[in-house]
């Protein structure tokens, strides 16, 4: 397969992937920023973040009120240097501009104890890589990350995921080797020639580098995990510059065999703690498949987001695609969400993608239609779950980032109150969700998850609403009309409608 890469544009050639009609409209010359507008960090802690912004380069980048702490790069929109010492909100403008035109946008930076005030995005290697993950890979992917345009939308985190460690009892010439150095802190396998090296690379493009141990003697793929050496490989991993950890419990299971809460939470408070206690912001990702209702104290132990489920792809009903069936679970959550704590239903796993049951298999491109994309990354972002792809980064294609990167729809998932949606309805053929925003308006989304195309209604007094509403199209980015006391749609199998809601004047 041959793929060329022209400006901003990836062009695949190779086998036609699963296309429908491109809902998302491209975005014009002039620059747009995008991203959130609320940004959590600690005091006095190393700061990155790359300005999300389309439009056509060279764009020059200004900031207004950044603190004296940091410094802005005005031809790449990259921020660096450190949060300053001083708690408190920090109420920086970004402005952009070109030749085309400018724009602005609000950037709070709260400094505080709160990281993750919303949702992480990225992309994660698992659902591709498997263990075939390299140095190389994650370098790909850092690299398109940027060329595809995703990180002007606001993919951030660059993850490598299991796999990177040694491989206790392998044969593999590139897995074996003193699982740990001489201080006792973990060591990588053969792919991972230099971790530094690597999370350097990803930073220079103003990334986020995630990576993945377990509180178990093994990860869930028989790597080495973190057990008995919690501090020193936490230290570790934050020397080598990664900004985000996920804890995979895996093999823990042998250690705690009691199964109480207390044993439940008892690995990733201590991480929590000690994460705490390191000179750099890692977000911390609990992956325990939902034990023990860990969204109820996923927060108090230091996690931002957690898993509520077990592992997308492996469902065993197969009327609905797996993502309805995880997506639903994840749904009926959304009390516990919040700014820094998030319910995570897993990855979005469009595109070419592998194939959970038999990992080994070469990826393929999704057997989803492009309605049921569409609910996918409407549910994400209503559920305000964390957004990461997991698909190969390689061979996008057109399609899926329309899917992936429409500003409105991520402008939901990224919304400063950081509520996840309500479920307002669920029966066997209907399911919405309702997810209120910042400005006052409401986000809906209206699936059809029954087998023929439906009409959806809502009624404003489901969502607590009075008085004349306008629509917003948030997918084709279009005001649709006002509405007097509900909105009505018309929705193919298994696809939606998403539309916010506004009051009309
Ligand atoms: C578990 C997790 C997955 C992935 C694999 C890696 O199954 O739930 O997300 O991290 O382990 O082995």
């Amino acid at each position: 397969m041959k793929r060329a890469t022209f400006g901003a544009l990836l062009v695949v050639f190779g086998p036609i992937l699963t296309a429908g009609p491109v809902l998302t409209p491209k975005p014009g010359p002039a620059p747009k920023i995008n991203g959130p507008k609320v940004y959590g960090a600690r005091p006095g802690k190393p700061f990155l973040y790359r300005i999300p912004c389309t439009g056509q380069r060279p764009i020059r980048f200004t900031a207004s009120k950044l603190p004296a702490s940091m410094k802005l790069d005005s031809a790449t929109g990259i921020i660096s240097g450190r949060t300053p010492e001083k708690r408190g909100e920090y109420a920086v403008t970004l402005q952009a501009a070109n030749g085309h035109g400018k724009a602005s946008r609000a950037f709070k930076i709260v400094v505080g104890d709160t990281l993750a005030l919303t949702p992480p995005m990225g992309w994660n290697h698992w659902y591709t890589h498997y263990n075939r993950i390299t140095d190389k890979l994650i370098r790909e992917a850092a690299d398109v990350m940027v060329s595809s345009g995703m990180a002007d939308y606001g993919y951030q985190y660059v993850s490598i995921d299991d796999c990177w460690m040694i491989k206790p009892g392998s044969k593999d010439p590139m897995l074996v080797g003193e699982p740990r150095d001489a201080a006792g802190a973990v060591r990588t396998n053969k792919h991972f020639p230099d971790m530094k090296a690597l999370t350097d690379y990803i930073h220079g493009k103003g990334l986020k580098a995630g990576t993945y141990t377990s509180p178990g003697p093994l990860t869930c793929a028989g790597y080495v995990g973190a057990y008995e050496h919690e501090e020193i490989d936490a230290k570790r991993i934050a020397e080598w510059g990664f900004d985000l950890l996920k804890y995979d419990w895996c093999s823990y299971g042998k250690i705690a065999r009691e199964k109480t809460l207390e044993e439940f939470q008892r690995p990733y408070r201590k991480m929590g703690a000690i994460l705490q206690g390191l000179d750099r912001d890692i977000q911390l990702n609990l992956c325990q498949y939902g034990m023990g209702d860990v969204w109820r104290w996923g927060g108090e132990v230091g996690g931002h987001s957690w898993r509520t489920t077990g592992d997308l792809g492996l469902e065993k009903d197969t009327r609905l695609p797996g993502f309805y069936q995880i997506g639903m679970r994840n749904a009926e959550h959304s009390e516990y969400a919040g700014p820094g704590r998030w319910n995570d239903p897993d990855y979005i796993l469009i595109g070419v993608i592998g194939n959970a049951h038999r990992i080994d298999e070469a990826p393929k491109p999704t057997n989803l239609t492009p309605d049921e994309q569409y609910s996918y990354m409407s549910m994400w972002s209503l559920m305000a779950s964390p957004l990461f792809y997991s698909g190969d980064m390689g061979r996008l294609d057109e399609f899926t980032l329309n899917v992936l990167c429409n500003s409105e729809v991520i402008d939901i998932n990224q919304d400063a109150l950081g509520k996840q949606a309500r479920i307002v309805r669920r029966t066997d053929e209907e399911f919405v969700l309702a997810k209120p925003l910042e400005d006052g308006s409401i986000a809906v989304g209206l699936f059809n998850i029954g087998e023929a195309p439906r009409k959806l209604t809502v009624k404003w007094t489901e969502l607590n609403l009075s008085g004349r509403q306008k629509a917003r199209d948030v997918w084709r980015q279009k005001d649709i009309g006002v509405f007097a006391d509900s909105f009505a749609a018309e929705t193919p199998r298994h696809g939606v409608a998403m539309v916010r809601l506004s009051a009309a004047k």
